[in-house]
């Protein structure tokens, strides 16, 4: 392959980096955890993600990838003999199912199909009638399938019950879509560092509501590391109960200071445009979206051309450009690809994939007007921005 070819990502996570000089703040690796040097960037960095999240609630920060925080919300909230009511419609809804089993739960599932959201209303229908449970866990993005869930229906019926818990895995809800946490009753928010917050993989962050407390103080399986309640009482002080991820936190200190100048409404408004326009360009090349409805702002999950492995496609993009996109995951794996737009991707970002991707597609034997996919792309950033 002649010339340069750079790596770039457009995956859901990891996405790419803030920037090179956030690099070499995340190299800065000589520091101790035991000062008043670092215990004030946590403090600080736990108070810029209340701002990232949009709560009062408390927000505790584990050195884990978020999958460790999504088992904390279990280990923390029940106790032996207590159910759970799970939606899933995705590989990550069904994480919580797999996490349930590990721990001895019995979880009560309401199952919808991938491309399409979790259906609210059947969940609230179990929560009446087949109750009781003690958490309700649904995800506010599932990325597998790049649609978005209601959560805050959700969150309004699940406040009707004040033993029950509602725990959102926002690992890529937050930053690409609006949640209001203490207005939607939502209990237990989970986050990770790789995603709209532009640090690399490591971190996860979790927001605990004061009626998570109360039942936390009560839960009864066993848990260690990521006990929420050892971990609110260091944090409070700028500890952590074990060594920290310091690189990592001085990096997510730098990339929340930006996100709050950037405005975390212009965070959400970057994601959503993009994912209109990766929309119009899909639609521009006659691909259709693996979404049936509410398709997330966090990706875009699209159909490869009939007959054609969508391994292809990312294959292509990888070996001639560089361009690493996601494939799909379980029985969607070759069937679609995704697109990303979480956290530190621009319009320019768009303007090259699709260009890429019409290339790809037709060294693959499709036959496509080159131009046509990146023109609507371009149509939708002029029709929003000035
Ligand atoms: C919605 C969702 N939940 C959970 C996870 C798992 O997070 P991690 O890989 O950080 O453990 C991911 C990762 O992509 C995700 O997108």
């Amino acid at each position: 392959m002649p010339g340069i070819i750079k790596e770039r990502l457009f995956t859901p996570g990891p996405t790419p980096l803030l920037m090179d000089a956030q690099i070499s703040t995340l190299a800065a690796g000589n520091v101790h955890h035991r000062t008043e040097a670092f215990r004030k960037i946590m403090s600080e960095t736990l108070t810029l993600l209340k701002y990232y999240y949009d709560t009062q609630n408390d927000v505790l920060i584990f050195a884990s990838s978020g999958t460790g925080a999504m088992e904390g919300s279990l280990s923390n909230l029940l106790s032996p003999g207590e159910r759970i009511l799970v939606g899933t419609a995705g590989k990550f809804g069904e994480r919580w199912l797999g996490l349930a089993k590990a721990y001895g739960i019995e979880a009560v599932i309401v199952e919808s199909p991938y491309g399409q959201p979790v259906n609210i209303e059947a969940l609230k229908e179990k929560l009446a009638n087949e109750g009781p449970f003690r958490a309700v866990y649904i995800q506010a993005t599932e990325t597998s399938t790049a649609v978005m869930n209601n959560v805050r229906a959700l969150g309004e019926a699940v406040k009707a019950y004040p033993e029950t818990a509602l725990v959102v895995d926002a690992i890529t809800g937050l930053g690409t879509s609006d949640l209001r946490v203490e207005e939607w009753g939502l209990d237990i928010v989970i986050g990770g560092s790789q995603k709209a917050a532009m640090i690399p993989p490591g971190l996860a962050f979790v927001s605990v509501s004061e009626k998570a407390w109360g039942l936390i103080a009560n839960s009864k399986l066993p848990r260690f590391y990521f006990d929420f309640a050892k971990e609110r009482k260091n944090q409070a002080k700028g500890e952590t109960a074990y060594t920290p991820a310091t690189t990592l936190v001085i990096g997510l200190h730098a990339a929340l200071e930006y996100i709050k100048k950037l405005g975390r409404e212009n965070l959400i408004a970057n994601a959503a445009l993009l994912a209109e326009a990766s929309r119009a360009g899909a639609a521009a090349l006659g691909l259709k979206l693996f979404a049936q409805s509410s398709p997330a702002n966090a990706a875009t999950a699209i159909h490869a051309p009939e007959g054609m492995d969508s391994g292809a496609i990312v294959k292509e993009l990888r070996t001639r450009f560089g361009a690493i996109i996601a494939n799909g995951q379980g029985s969607m794996k070759g069937q679609i690809f995704r697109l990303a737009h979480l956290g530190y991707y621009d319009i320019a970002d768009l303007f090259a994939i699709f260009a890429a991707l019409e290339i790809a597609l037709q060294k693959l034997g499709q036959k496509v007007e080159l131009g046509s996919s990146v023109r609507a792309v371009q149509e939708v950033y002029l029709s929003h921005v000035k």
